[in-house]
């Protein structure tokens, strides 16, 4: 198993190109399956979860065409994914493939709407907490779909096509609204979705959608509005950069001093997020290119953050904030609204010296004057980063253990932190 050895202390000057969004990237590669004609994305990012679900699509039948490289391109340069499910051949999606990626689960919209049947095995994923999919289903049911669980299964039909109807849900919820927003493009009628999640992610995915031929209009609000059609078509989309990414270098920056131009990064995706690091000492300044993020010598002061859905601060940078939060001068509080258990990078960050307390939702950050590395384990995708980013600022060596949560969402980790002067390498078997 591939480990991470990283050697603390060095402040992060350069320049890191943001790739594109995993959590956009994955559900608009589901949306291929919606149309028997072809959807190119470019941009896409070379990640774990993406060849995960190329894998999946690969099992209903889609043919993915990845493009090669173009005069002019960068080194590294997001990957055009050539999709086609012209034939589905299967509805199927097998507990071995969705087992380990929870936005695999997503498929059942698609199949759903356009074959009339899908057969879905409930999803694995981080281990975050609880995450069920009981809104998913609520919303494919209000849309006509007989829905049963049988051996580990969600087996879903609606042999006469989906009807359009309306979908409150009672919390917001990024899954339920790709789903229902998905499904809803190909149902007999008017779909209208109310307490809508608002990510830009989905707003991506209804931008892909109108091009291939959806009627989707007020995504990115609360209320979303789909008028069905019989027949969705081709299109080309360029996948938006990943405000989570984006804010993990914001943050490694900040942990260690130093000037990071953040490259292709758009700084309204993750606002309350830069908002929070301006507080905490960072500079953030926008220019035409992407965010510049420096921090000088100075001490980093202590932020109260409470996590919530877009707008708000992003349940994907709370334990990267934390990590940051080790090294403030006074004491931090972190509340996670979204996820429950959502702290296990709290034993990790400890095994560095931090000082943390948790209490139910929130935890309690009395900032040190100095991180010691140590050897640790990743346990989930963001928390593995937090202690890297601990890392970075932390005196001696370390080793991360598991980092194939790493490769799961963060293209290229290693050379990116390299590339700013950061000693960290990769430690292959
Ligand atoms: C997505 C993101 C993930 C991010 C999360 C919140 C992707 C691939 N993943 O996850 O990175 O952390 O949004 O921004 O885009 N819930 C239910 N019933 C359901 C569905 C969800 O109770 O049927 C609950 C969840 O347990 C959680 C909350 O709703 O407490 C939010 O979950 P949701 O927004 O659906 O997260 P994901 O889409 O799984």
């Amino acid at each position: 198993m591939d480990r991470i050895r990283i050697v603390g202390g060095n402040r992060l000057n350069g320049t890191i190109a943001i790739s594109g969004a995993k959590n956009a990237a994955l559900p608009l590669m589901t949306a291929s399956l919606l149309t028997d004609q072809t959807l190119i994305l470019d941009n896409v990012p070379r990640l774990a979860d993406v060849a995960q679900l190329q894998r999946i699509l690969g099992n209903h039948g889609v043919d993915i065409m990845v493009g090669g490289k173009r005069s002019g391109d960068g080194e590294y340069q997001g990957q055009t994914l050539h999709i086609s499910a012209a034939d589905i051949i299967d509805t199927t999606a097998p507990y071995a493939l969705v087992s380990t990626m929870r936005a695999s689960f997503w498929v059942i919209a698609p199949l759903l709407a356009r074959m009339g049947e899908a057969r879905v095995s409930l999803p694995g994923g981080c281990a975050i907490g609880t995450r069920p999919v009981d809104l998913l289903l609520m919303a494919l049911e209000k849309l006509g779909a007989s829905v049963e669980i049988d051996a580990g299964y969600v087996v879903a039909s609606a042999p006469g096509g989906l009807r359009g109807a309306a979908i409150e849900f009672p919390k917001v919820t990024v899954s339920g609204t790709h789903v229902a927003l998905m499904a809803a493009t190909l149902a007999r009628g008017t779909t209208v979705i109310t307490n809508a999640a608002c990510e830009p992610e989905i707003v991506d995915v209804a931008d892909c959608l109108n091009k291939m031929g959806a009627k989707v209009s007020g995504a990115g609000t609360p209320r979303i509005v789909i008028e069905g059609v019989t027949k969705l078509g081709g299109a080309r989309h360029t996948v938006l950069p990943d405000r989570i990414e984006t804010g993990t270098y914001a943050m490694a920056v900040t942990m260690t001093g130093g000037d990071v131009q953040l490259e292709g990064a758009r700084p309204e995706l993750l606002q309350a997020a830069l908002d929070i690091l301006t507080q905490a000492g960072a500079e953030i300044a926008v220019n035409n290119r992407g965010i510049r993020v420096t921090r000088n010598g100075a001490a980093l002061n202590p932020v109260d953050v409470t996590t919530a859905p877009f707008p708000g601060f992003p349940t994907d940078l709370q334990a990267q904030l934390m990590a940051l939060m080790t090294r403030a001068d006074g004491t931090s509080h972190i509340t996670e609204t979204i996820f429950e258990n959502r702290f296990m990078h709290v034993q990790e960050l400890a095994r560095f010296g931090a000082h943390i307390s948790l209490d139910g939702e929130t935890a309690t950050i009395e900032g040190v004057e100095r991180l010691r590395g140590a050897p640790v384990m990743a346990t989930d995708l963001r928390a593995s980063v937090s202690l890297v980013i601990a890392a970075l600022a932390a005196e001696g060596e370390t080793m991360v253990n598991r980092v194939y949560h790493l490769d799961r969402g963060f293209e290229r980790l290693e050379a990116k932190l390299s590339g700013c002067g950061a000693v960290i390498e990769r430690i292959s078997g």
